[in-house]
């Protein structure tokens, strides 16, 4: 993954570049580094591993420069090291080069061209650096180095800076597959992986796309296509509300994003519902989804559970049978496709590589897509045929909580769209704007309870070492997500299980102690689901249960208000998400930057 940033002609580019990645941490948050230089010769590299504060932390006064490259990083080849960190750089110093992404064939080239190279990193990344200075040393320009490094890498994607000492005002930039935005400022330029990074500097971005190589200077953006030929790039303006990414006085950004939930409820309906709850969708977009034959939902972690429910919605409600695809496997192990396939790639991102590698495969057969995202203007937006946004402000804590259910709230909202246009009874009957403002309530009545899920977070889950969500149907989805919070914050091995599959080998795991809890919101299925759970007790383990009011008993852990079967996921994962964000709390862990993972993947 990694995040990168860049700036040259500007007095105040350590600054810039630090507070970039600052931003950009989401990214990755192992290690960081910056390369600052200036048009006199001064050059200055600082790394360090840990976080972007660590940086900061080791940047001296005399750290000054006009132009420079920076980069936060998520391990992909080499360990955590200051070595590994980037900018990576040639043997003699001369070139430096930050990188996101990953070289496949970085082995191949380093046997076939840099026998004898010594190197001090293990990054794949280095091999490029040293490749172009290799090149420049044959005789080449820079950019005729850079350009014919780019052609030997193979099956890689990277969004590249780099600097060359001797032309220490311009910047080389290449993209394929990773995000890279240049952004146009006044005397100055800036690259970055994502524009929120820039946003202090300006709001204007130039789009580069797969295959472009770039040269940057202060007042001049010189773009390349693959063919080599000179282009003219669209630029778009970004607007954010400033105040929209501050903690307030949350001790961490997940309590918060769960805490707006309700909101985000309330704003989805306004904007998507009408006065009299009648979907506001683009018609064109209803238009091909009600001609398509079967709908193809690609996603990955939370959203794609978040499709799993979806698909349940699109089904009820279109009669339109829908698959839901794990991106990174679609990619690669494509199923046969119907005959009028329309695809809905769920991203709150809009940058995960494993679902533009999809979105690439689709638009190379030139089929509908509709992107459902959080960021305007991502990638993945950016290059679909439709963009619905999610309106949940942004999500900062690494653990998704509110796009997963503004992705459940607008595939609802999608499904009714499609199905009264296609005139089925139960789209049209879909109480959702009632049913919406049901969830936000119900919302607000458990996050206002969530002092007795901390104390229940400390009862069983701190000192766990396992714990099993289980549910079947839409509930068995909620599962995974349920589990998936509780794995990547607390660090608790949990999984989560089709209930009436868990006697076929996993019940064998249960122990005594060992917390299951139930999701039970669907009243063809809550008595089997119970007698799965009772199947637990009867070997130990400490049952739970969310269960809608409707199906609740009075010894039920969590009861839930009464709403629709279709939108119960988005009331029934709240304690859920509650459970995690305490478990990790009362461990002592770091709830919003848990180990080993990035907000935003941007490797496949
Ligand atoms: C888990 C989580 C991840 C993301 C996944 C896809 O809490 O956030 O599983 O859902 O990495 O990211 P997006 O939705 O940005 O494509």
């Amino acid at each position: 993954m990694c995040g990168v940033v860049g700036v040259t002609g500007n007095p105040n580019a350590t600054e810039i570049l630090v507070s970039g990645l600052e931003k950009l941490q989401y990214r990755g948050y192992d290690s960081a580094g910056i390369f600052v230089d200036q048009p006199d010769g001064t050059n200055y590299l600082v790394k360090t591993t840990g976080s972007i504060a660590d940086l900061r932390k080791k940047i001296g006064p005399e750290v000054q420069g006009t132009a420079g490259i920076g980069h936060t990083r998520w391990a992909t080849h080499g360990g955590v090291t200051i070595e590994n960190a980037h900018p990576q750089f040639s043997s003699d110093e001369r070139f430096y080069l930050v990188h996101n992404g990953v070289i496949e064939n970085f082995q191949e080239l380093k046997d076939e061209y840099l026998q004898g190279v010594h190197f001090h990193s293990q990054t794949d990344t280095e091999v490029v650096v040293q490749l172009i200075d290799k090149f420049v040393k044959d005789g080449m320009s820079t950019k005729d180095a850079f350009n014919k490094t780019l052609g030997l890498l193979e099956n890689s994607s990277y969004a590249f800076m780099l600097m060359d000492r001797e032309d220490p005002e311009t910047i080389y930039v290449a993209k394929n597959k990773s995000p890279m935005l240049i952004g146009l400022g006044d005397g100055c330029n800036v690259v970055c992986s994502d524009s929120i990074a820039m946003l202090d500097v300006t709001h204007t971005f130039l789009e580069i796309q797969d295959g472009d190589v770039c040269v940057v200077r202060p007042n001049e953006v010189i773009v390349n296509d693959p063919t080599g030929a000179e282009v003219e790039r669209e630029t778009f303006e970004v607007s954010v509300d400033p105040t929209a990414s501050d903690k307030g006085t949350y001790p961490y950004y997940m309590l918060k994003e769960i805490d707006e939930q309700p909101n985000v409820m309330r704003k989805l309906s306004a904007k998507y519902l009408d006065q009299v709850g009648q979907p506001v969708i683009t018609p064109a977009l209803v238009e091909k989804l009600r001609d398509s034959d079967r709908i193809y939902i690609v996603g990955a972690g939370t959203s794609y559970h978040a499709g799993l429910v979806g698909k349940a919605q699109l089904e009820k409600l279109t009669g339109i049978p829908t698959e839901v695809h794990v991106a990174s496997e679609f990619a690669y192990e494509t199923p046969l496709l119907s005959e009028k396939p329309f695809f809905i790639f769920l991203s709150q991102s809009g940058e995960t590589a494993d679902s533009r590698q999809v979105l690439v495969n689709v638009n190379r057969q030139n089929l509908p897509s509709l992107t459902i995202t959080n960021v305007a203007n991502s990638t993945l937006s950016r290059e679909s045929d439709f963009t619905l946004l999610l309106e949940a402000g942004p999500e900062i804590s690494v653990a998704s909580t509110k796009a997963y259910t503004a992705q459940i709230a607008l595939e609802a909202i999608l499904a009714k769209a499609v199905g009264e246009a296609k005139g089925v009874a139960a789209a049209q009957t879909f109480d959702l704007k009632g049913q919406l403002a049901v969830v936000a309530q119900g919302m607000q009545s458990i996050v206002d309870e969530k002092n007795e899920i901390d104390q229940i977070a400390q009862d069983y889950f701190v000192q766990a070492n396992q714990a099993f969500y289980i549910g079947r149907g839409i509930d068995y989805t909620v599962s995974l997500e349920a589990a998936l919070k509780l794995k990547e914050i607390s660090y608790v091995h949990a999984e989560g299980f089709a209930s009436g599959e868990l006697k076929h080998g996993t019940i064998a795991l249960i122990e005594p102690g060992t917390p299951v809890i139930g999701i039970i919101t669907q009243a063809g299925t809550a008595g089997l689901t119970r007698s799965n759970l009772e199947e637990t007790a009867a070997r130990g383990a400490k049952t739970l249960s969310i269960v809608r009011q409707g199906l609740a008993r009075p010894d039920d852990t969590f009861v839930i208000p009464d709403v629709d079967e279709l939108l119960a996921p988005l009331l029934s994962v709240i304690p859920a998400q509650l459970l995690a964000y305490y478990t990790s709390l009362n461990k002592g862990l770091n709830v919003d930057l848990p180990r080993n993972l990035a907000k935003s993947v941007t490797v496949e």
